[in-house]
């Protein structure tokens, strides 16, 4: 089946934050959109003010990714829509304490939001963009997936996770023309802080990117074809230098006798 123009964008998050600066490029590009988040006034507001901004056809949905039958509802839209040409996997929550301080309910509130939801979104439409040979995933990863000591670990746990996956699907996906890719900010200045029991007032102001040149840079690594985009890293030889070390170690991460230095003398066993 063949797509007029660019398609439809299915954004979860879009009510604030970053989705909502995808949620403005990606009309601009000529995508239509659909939104999806909890704040149905607050997706109404971004929905009215593009769509008479842009002309693009938009539609909301008020969804709690962490229940199952609002998630089920998502799914089922990108299962039936035969016009989204893009997901972008936006939708997150943080949390800046440390293990032993943070509430284990709301950790695994995270876990079903920044994983299990964005797992069943993939799943949800990835057949449907390999049927078609077509299609682009965005995950919204973070920089604390490479770095999950800095803040909460079990977010930054959530975002490595996202790293894996985008890996893998890069390697399962990309031959049959699909184009995936994880973005890894640093600290951006949104509403998250706040809703994760941080501040963004704590934060050094240079470490600190605006959500609009983070998604701009993001997209810009979405042209290149990036797979894993990290708006704030100057040198992007440093971030293939990382990558290159993980690649050494590929052909010796499963082999039939332990390294050398394991090998425990039989006098000391
Ligand atoms: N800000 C940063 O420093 C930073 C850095 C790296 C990565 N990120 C990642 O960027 C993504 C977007 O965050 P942001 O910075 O733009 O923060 P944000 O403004 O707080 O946006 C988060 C979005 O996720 C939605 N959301 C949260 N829980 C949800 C749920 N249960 N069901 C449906 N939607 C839900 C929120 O909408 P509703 O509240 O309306 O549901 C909101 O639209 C997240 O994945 C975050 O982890 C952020």
């Amino acid at each position: 089946m063949t797509i007029a123009g660019k398609g439809t964008a299915l954004i979860t998050g879009a009510s604030s934050g970053l989705g909502a600066i995808y949620a403005d490029r990606l009309a601009r590009r000529g995508y239509d959109l659909v939104l999806v988040a909890r704040n149905q006034d607050a997706l109404t507001r971004v929905a009215k003010s593009l769509s008479s901004s842009t002309g693009r056809k938009i539609s909301i949905v008020r969804a709690d990714l962490e229940q199952r039958n609002d998630l089920l509802k998502v799914e089922g839209i990108l299962r039936s829509d035969p016009s989204i040409t893009m997901l972008v996997n936006n939708a997150g929550i943080g949390a800046v304490e440390p293990l032993l301080m943070s509430d284990v309910e709301a950790m695994e509130r995270m876990i079903k939001v920044n994983v299990t939801a964005l797992t069943r979104l993939v799943y949800a439409v990835a057949p449907l963009f390999v049927a078609r040979e077509e299609g682009t995933i965005i995950n919204m990863a973070s920089a604390l997936g490479i770095a999950p000591e800095v803040l909460n670990g079990v977010y930054g746990a959530t975002k490595a996770y996202v790293i894996a996956l985008t890996f893998s699907l890069q390697k399962e996906l990309a031959e049959k023309n699909i184009r995936i890719q994880a973005v890894l900010p640093g600290a951006v200045g949104t509403p998250f802080w706040d809703a994760s029991g941080g501040s963004l007032d704590r934060l050094p102001e240079n470490i600190v990117m605006k959500p609009d040149d983070t998604v701009d840079a993001a997209l810009a690594g979405l042209d290149m074809g990036e797979v894993i985009t990290l708006p704030s890293v100057p040198d992007a030889a440093d971030w293939n230098a990382y990558e290159a070390a993980r690649q050494k170690l590929m052909p010796n991460l499963s082999r039939n006798i332990p390294a050398p230095r394991y090998r425990v003398p039989a006098s000391a066993s």
